[in-house]
């Protein structure tokens, strides 16, 4: 476990108090100055403690403090290890610090223990960067009920992309687990019977800051994603779970959606026939990845299985029992100041269903077989849709259509 915390004052030393009753063990951390890109190159001081020592399905109580100051007491309950569990996750994607309808649900949820884990995939705050960095310094307090409590995993998105990511950078703390090094642009983790994988769609757009990072991204994926699919591997965790921002497939009015050929699904043009290269939707296809999470649409869209803009159902009758392709679910909807995108009139072949209104996706694992994915509205604090996706369940043969 990863504790990251700010402070405005000057601060060089970090250390976190914990344990399980009595605050009995201290560890102490490291410590860097960040720069805000801005006008006024505002300083803030990132502090980052890791917790190695800890003991699986435990509640723990924790203080952060540095030469001065302490922190209130938080807590957190560590995962079970293995894969014969069931977690229950929050998606979540595009959360302002205003107009943020999701948050008062999620925080309430969170309180009472009803999540393992939250994935935001991209847009925090609108923006971390903006009046000099203090709205991320605001949008960090604000999600701190939720982010203090359970483990708050991202991925970018393209409003992080200011000053090369740097506010998205520094503020939080994201570790491969294989690897064991920090990478907030992409990182794997497993988690009960599934393999998580967060990447990048931003490295697509922005090649101001380089190209080489779609290359070096996409050569991470294809080895994780090797490594993910070894028999040993895949038995024991089988399904393989991707989070990234600006999805490969959607139907909201917005020309990201218009366009015929998606860089992230397909990839980018290069040499001197301007060959596509480096597109996720046929490496996600072969590898046999269930769900990919998107947001960047202020929306809640799901797929059927698709693959090449050809749905791939398990069976006409039963669409997510065995399902042949990834299954795209887009949950951008968690509320931020530019409120809700609209849908296309037309509703494509391998859209499922569409929801136009504020909430989250919570996800229980519920097996190596079984998950379920429910949309919960923020407005009525209601599951408004639910879908389960099955595999391994002998069945009869798929439809194309
Ligand atoms: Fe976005």
């Amino acid at each position: 476990m990863v504790i990251t915390w700010s402070t405005l004052c000057p601060s060089r030393i970090a250390y976190v108090r914990y344990g399980t009753g009595f605050l009995s063990e201290v560890v102490k951390g490291h410590s860097t100055e960040f720069i805000d890109g801005g006008e006024q190159k505002r300083k803030i001081y990132i502090h980052r403690v890791f917790l190695t020592e800890l003991i699986e399905e435990t509640k723990y109580y924790y203080k952060c403090f540095n030469e001065e100051n302490e922190s209130k007491q938080y807590s957190f309950t560590t995962l079970k290890n293995g894969s014969d569990w069931s977690p229950r996750i929050a998606v979540i994607g595009d959360l302002g610090l205003h107009n943020a309808k999701s948050a008062p649900l999620l925080m309430k949820l969170v309180s009472e223990n009803k999540f393992d884990i939250l994935f935001h995939n991209g847009d925090f705050g609108y923006d971390l960067d903006w009046e000099n960095g203090k709205v991320g310094d605001a949008f960090l307090r604000f999600i701190e009920p939720i982010a203090a409590r359970v483990p708050y995993m991202t991925s970018p998105g393209n409003h992080e992309e200011k000053y090369n990511f740097s506010n998205y950078d520094n503020r939080f703390t994201m570790i491969d687990e294989k690897t064991r090094c920090k990478n907030n642009h992409f990182h794997s983790f497993n988690i009960g019977p599934a393999h998580i994988i967060s990447f990048s769609t931003e490295f697509y757009f922005f090649t101001n800051y380089g190209s080489q990072q779609i290359a070096t991204q996409y050569e991470w994926l294809k080895n994780d994603l090797m490594e993910a699919n070894l028999p040993e591997n895949r038995e024991k965790r089988p399904w393989v779970i991707t989070f990234g921002h600006r999805p490969m497939y959607c139907s909201g009015d917005r020309d990201e959606c218009h366009e015929k050929r998606n860089i992230v699904r397909e990839g980018i043009r290069r040499g001197s026939k301007q060959k596509r290269v480096y597109g996720l939707e046929e490496l996600f296809y072969e590898n046999k990845v269930d769900i990919a999470f998107w947001a960047h649409q202020h929306s809640s869209e799901r797929s059927w299985p698709v693959y090449n803009n050809t749905v791939y159902n398990g069976s006409t009758d039963t669409p997510y029992i065995n399902p042949k392709a990834p299954v795209h679910i887009i949950s951008g909807n968690a509320g931020n100041n530019e409120n809700l995108s609209e849908f296309d009139d037309f509703q494509p072949k391998w859209s499922a269903k569409r929801i136009l209104d504020f909430g989250f996706v919570q996800m229980t694992v519920l097996s190596k077989k079984e998950i379920l994915i429910q949309q919960v509205s923020a407005t009525t604090e209601n599951v408004i849709d639910e879908f389960r996706i099955m595999k391994n369940i002998e069945q009869n043969s798929g439809a194309v259509f």
